[in-house]
């Protein structure tokens, strides 16, 4: 079946990855948090299937590369040192409606009439004066003689709307914003409105129609107006009539919000790092104290910085009491105390790159890898797990001689390209982009972005990158610590350049289960074609490897003999027992997962109808849906040379 769109089929993984327990929103019965995710009794399966087989190939399975676990929390020279402190930020742009923040190099260009607005006044002001201007000799305001010239500048040649039900309106000056404006700003001053503002605004009309726009006609008013009134109500005006000044026709800008046509900020520079602190810094930070000897003389007097309730004992002890607070000591500590969450796993590697060498003994080229979290506060976390601000990344830093990084770089696209179809990701959907000079950092002297088409658009898995010496050599400048590696060849010290492929375990793990999904026609328990859905795991993925059923739940027979099967196969293999249900729908379940293999004791198992047949049982293969008759003997042998 291929009736579904791209958008549907990503809304249908994400239910059933929800529904089975792949994947739950973080925190969810608070609301949930943005950005993070959790993975629930298959998910952590399915990762942990993932990161293994990582492990196995990129470490186990070579002489070459040794593996480490560095902390999450990390030291604020090591990210000074690397560039993120500096460097890892994104431009940010935030709606001045809604606060919703965006990449400013990710909105797409906008076209259409912009409305720029002065301010706005409040709605029972302006509509008194209004009403009261055609008489303005019974009007307390428009009969002052300072204040008539004033007004006139407002309301001659302007129009104007008001909708008395919803006490809101807009007034339109058409020319003479300068002049104007100052008499706006005059008759703020003599206290004429309730409430008003004088901040500008602009807001586009995004349904932009070049030749014609409209304020507002007998149905609607325009959507720029509507976006200004609660701009202004936000700051205070609870009923605002805005003040628009002019509009323009504008095509190609990005200052304006996508979804609701409302201006953005400015673009400000965002770093992605979480901060964080060490220690009981929040006690500290109130209650950072000297405590001295009261009556106390001469330089002995004890000075010593501790928490409230540190002090109160060291002056019982003492017999002191406490008496200042030390704010310089209280900020040198907090400096001390702050750390970041990493931002990728590959800089532990890089700063523990000597004691490594050390212990391993290794000679160039080798490699360090490492699978663990990493933290981003990314702008726009979205496609489900794709982009995240918590995730787990899995990277190898492969270090090199400076001659053999190209090379390298070569061998390691390739190697990572196998391991994508060695875990049922299919090379049609693996796309490989030679990252161009104008994207790449500056240090590095080639990249690959190794892409997957996602149902939301090609994205990428993993980068490749030849990253030179660069890390390695910021750290030894910024360290004053040698990372230097003793040459035996050229007999030269040197500092290794580095190959790294660096790849995402959440969106790998996606790729897994968007490649998985499928839906094809099976007979129900009647024989009637239904649609059935399923996981299409390679068998080294997937959650559960086996499932095991008796047909019947209540005879004993068979379920003692599916037991004895559990435990036969579970030594090998993580296995799932089930009796409850048909067991047509017991293979649906099963399919729905992505359980390769169901093994089901039937009568014949038992022997009763064939003696033949004892002791075998029906192996069903999930994406065929064909069954075999297989000796329970065989059984862990035919399954592990499937599942290897
Ligand atoms: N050490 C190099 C490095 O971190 P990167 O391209 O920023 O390079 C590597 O990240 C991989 O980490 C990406 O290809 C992606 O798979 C994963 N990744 C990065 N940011 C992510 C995010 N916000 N959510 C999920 N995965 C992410």
């Amino acid at each position: 079946m291929d009736s579904n769109t791209d958008a549907q089929r990503m809304e249908k993984i994400v239910s059933l990855c929800k529904r089975r327990g792949f994947i739950f929103q973080s925190s969810e019965i608070y609301g949930g948090l943005n950005g993070v995710w959790d993975y629930g009794p298959l998910g952590v399966e399915l990762k942990r299937n993932l990161k293994n087989y990582w492990w196995r190939v990129m470490v186990h399975e070579r002489d070459d590369v040794v593996g480490m676990d560095g902390s999450i929390l990390t030291q604020p020279a090591v990210v000074r040192a690397s560039g993120h402190m500096e460097g890892f930020a994104d431009p940010m742009v935030d709606c001045l409606l809604t606060g919703k923040r965006f990449r400013a190099d990710q909105l797409e260009p906008q076209q259409g009439w912009v409305l720029n607005f002065i301010g706005a006044v409040d709605f029972d002001s302006f509509n008194s004066l209004v009403k009261e201007q055609n008489f303005p000799e019974r009007s307390a305001i428009w009969s002052r003689v300072d204040l008539a010239p004033l007004l006139r500048q407002i309301f001659t040649n302007s129009s104007w709307h008001v909708d008395e039900k919803r006490r809101i309106g807009y007034c339109h000056l058409h020319d003479q914003f300068v002049e104007r404006k100052e008499a706006l700003r005059a008759l703020i001053a003599e206290r004429i409105f309730s409430a008003s503002s004088l901040q500008p605004f602009s807001a586009m009309d995004i349904r932009g129609d070049r030749n014609s726009v409209t304020l507002s006609d007998a149905r609607q008013v325009n959507p720029g107006i509507i976006v200004a009134q609660e701009f202004y109500r936000k700051r205070g005006i609870r009923s605002p009539v805005v003040i628009l000044t002019n509009l323009q026709w504008t095509e190609h800008s990005t200052r304006y919000n996508p979804e609701n046509g409302s201006l953005l900020t400015r673009p400000r520079e965002f770093n992605l790092m979480f901060k964080t602190r060490t220690g009981p810094v929040e006690e500290f930070d109130q209650s950072v104290m000297a405590v001295s000897a009261v009556g106390a003389t001469g330089p002995a007097a004890p000075i010593a910085p501790v928490t409230a309730s540190a002090a109160e004992s060291f002056a019982q002890t003492a017999g002191t009491s406490v008496i200042a607070e030390d704010t310089s000591r209280a900020a040198t500590t907090e400096e001390a105390s702050v750390a970041y969450l990493r931002p990728e796993t590959a800089q532990s590697i890089f700063v523990q790159f000597k004691n490594i060498l050390e212990v391993s003994r290794k000679k160039l080229p080798f490699g360090i890898a490492q699978i663990g979290k990493a933290f981003r506060n990314e702008i726009n976390p979205r496609n489900f797990t794709f982009r995240s601000r918590e995730f787990e990344q899995m990277e190898l830093e492969y270090f090199c001689r400076p001659q053999r990084g190209m090379e390298l770089l070569e061998y390691w696209k390739e190697e990572r390209l196998k391991f994508y179809e060695n875990i049922g990701i299919s090379r049609d959907n693996l796309h490989v982009r030679n990252v161009p000079d104008e994207e790449r950092a500056f240090y590095s002297k080639g990249t690959y972005d190794i892409e997957y088409d996602f149902p939301f658009g090609r994205q990428e898995l993993e980068g490749v990158a030849y990253r030179t010496n660069y890390d390695l050599k910021q750290h030894q400048d910024q360290s004053k610590k040698s990372l230097e590696y003793f040459d035996e060849e050229s007999k030269e010290r040197i500092i290794p350049h580095v190959v790294e492929p660096s790849a995402g375990v959440d969106r790998t793990v996606l790729a897994l289960i968007c490649e998985a999904y499928a839906e094809d026609e099976a007979p129900d328990e009647k024989g009637h074609m239904e649609t059935r859905t399923l996981l299409r795991f390679h068998p080294r993925m997937a959650p559960i490897k086996c499932a095991v059923f008796p047909l019947l739940k209540n005879k004993e027979p068979l379920v003692a003999k599916a037991k004895e099967i559990v435990n036969l196969l579970r030594p090998h293999m993580f296995v799932f027992y089930d009796e409850a249900g048909a067991i047509g729908r017991r293979y649906r379940r099963q399919d729905e997962i992505g359980t390769p293999f169901c093994v089901t004791v039937d009568f014949e198992t038992l022997g009763e109808k064939n003696p033949a047949l004892r002791e075998t049982v029906t192996l069903r293969d999930r994406d065929s849906m064909q069954q075999e008759r297989v000796a329970i003997r065989e059984l862990v042998n035919i399954l592990t040379s499937r599942l290897r």
